[in-house]
């Protein structure tokens, strides 16, 4: 039975910073963040966007063509939760209204939580082959203002629809694990920006993709270049770029030439919206899908990355037909309705999003009609609205 990614969506707040602007708020020279780190711009979230909004919103981008009875369950993977204890799910759910019947719960391993998400869908899907099931990846990477892992920030989501006979990817069957309780990057309760150990987290990342690719071409019996193309978690691109370059290293001209060409398109979202952590993977996909010149069927390897730590390496087929259902000019048109923020804006922007709004005021959002947002607490309540 072939089970994969029937549907991709993507939002992206309408707010971003130029990395060139930045740099010179910054005192730095604009290539160590275009160059070195490979990031041209970064989407910003105000206080009227959460990982339940923008789940909602990347979910909206399909779901008017997708038959909502079938869906059997929901599951959203996240390191921006809203609640302790209610699962974000259940307010996308009511948004997206989608039967009570439907079995829904948020995940949580870093960035690995949208691949965790997929894992589950695949395997249920299997079992209740009549069902569909929806994922989803929402976060907003936070930093902090004038910190080494500013230029790494980000706010979006990308949502999937997973099906039997699906018509973007399907999933191979095998997967290549590795995790230990490490600590390169982690956010305490008490906390709203996020705690990391910068160039110990990109060594790690480096060594978590060699150990799991090379035991995955093992199971498989596959070598680098069967690949048509390999995508990776980008929390920055440059990071992606590392694991490239150790990827394509002693293969021949034609596997390095086509690993180059295909990264080189997977990044392209990713350099215009920044770090969307448990998104940044499927968001790579996507940008590959809808800027690679790619063969029929070929074959797309796939590497998730959490910190804390836990990586898999599993692999996927192109299906003939996907850019039919993919909506590009949708995703360009929705990164260039985008308002280019000062350093200013950006800064006020931030930090009265890190407070939590005064129970009982009502946020008010600037997002285009349709749209969904954070509408501030009543009672202490999430209030969640469209625009
Ligand atoms: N022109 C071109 N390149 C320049 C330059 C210039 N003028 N100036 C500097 N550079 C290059 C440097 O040589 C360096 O390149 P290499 O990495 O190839 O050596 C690069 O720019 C970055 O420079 P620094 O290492 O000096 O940068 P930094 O100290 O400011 O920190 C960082 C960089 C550690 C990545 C920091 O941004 C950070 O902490 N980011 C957040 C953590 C992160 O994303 N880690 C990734 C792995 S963890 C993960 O994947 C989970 C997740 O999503 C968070």
């Amino acid at each position: 039975m072939q089970v994969g990614i029937d549907q991709i969506g993507l939002y992206t707040p309408n707010k971003y910073v130029d990395m060139v602007d930045l740099a010179h708020a910054r005192n730095e020279d604009p290539n160590k963040y275009l160059i070195g780190i490979g990031q041209t711009q970064m989407s910003v979230a105000d206080s009227t966007q959460d990982s339940v909004s923008m789940g909602i919103n990347s979910a909206r981008r399909y779901i008017d063509q997708i038959d909502k009875d079938k869906v059997g369950l929901l599951v959203l993977g996240t390191e921006s939760s809203v609640d302790q204890s209610k699962s974000a799910s259940l307010f996308v759910k009511t948004a997206l209204q989608l039967k009570p019947e439907v079995r829904t719960f948020e995940v949580k391993e870093a960035c690995f939580g949208l691949t965790a998400a997929l894992m589950i869908a695949r395997d249920y899907v299997r079992v209740h082959p009549e069902h569909t099931v929806i994922v989803i990846g929402s976060d907003i990477a936070r930093y902090g203002v004038n910190t080494p892992g500013e230029v790494t920030q980000g706010a979006g989501s990308i949502s999937m629809l997973i099906k039997t006979d699906p018509r973007i990817l399907s999933l191979n069957d095998g997967h290549s694990a590795y995790s230990a309780n490490i600590n390169d990057f982690w956010r305490p309760n008490n906390s709203k920006t996020a705690l990391v150990d910068g160039k110990y987290s990109t060594q790690v990342y480096l060594d978590f993709f060699t150990k799991p690719f090379n035991d995955y071409k093992k199971l498989k019996g596959w070598s680098t270049q069967d690949f048509g193309s390999l995508i990776y978690h980008l929390p920055f691109t440059k990071m992606g770029l590392k694991a490239n370059r150790l990827s394509v290293e002693g293969q021949d001209e034609t596997t390095s030439k086509r690993l180059e060409k295909s990264f080189a398109a997977s990044k392209q979202l990713s350099k215009r919206i920044g770090n969307i952590y448990t998104a940044a993977l499927y968001m790579s996909l996507l940008s590959l899908i809808e800027n690679a010149q790619l063969e029929p069927n070929s074959l797309i390897g796939l590497f998730s990355y959490g910190s804390g730590a836990m990586a898999e390496f599993f692999s996927g087929n192109l299906v003939d037909g996907y850019e039919e259902v993919i909506d590009k000019s949708g995703d360009v048109r929705m990164l260039d309705r985008r308002k280019k923020l000062t350093i200013k804006e950006y800064e006020n922007i931030f930090n009265k999003a890190l407070m939590d709004p005064e129970d009982g005021v009502e946020l008010v959002s600037d997002e285009e009609n349709g749209n969904w947002y954070f509408a501030g607490t009543k009672n202490h309540v999430r209030q969640y609205k469209q625009k």
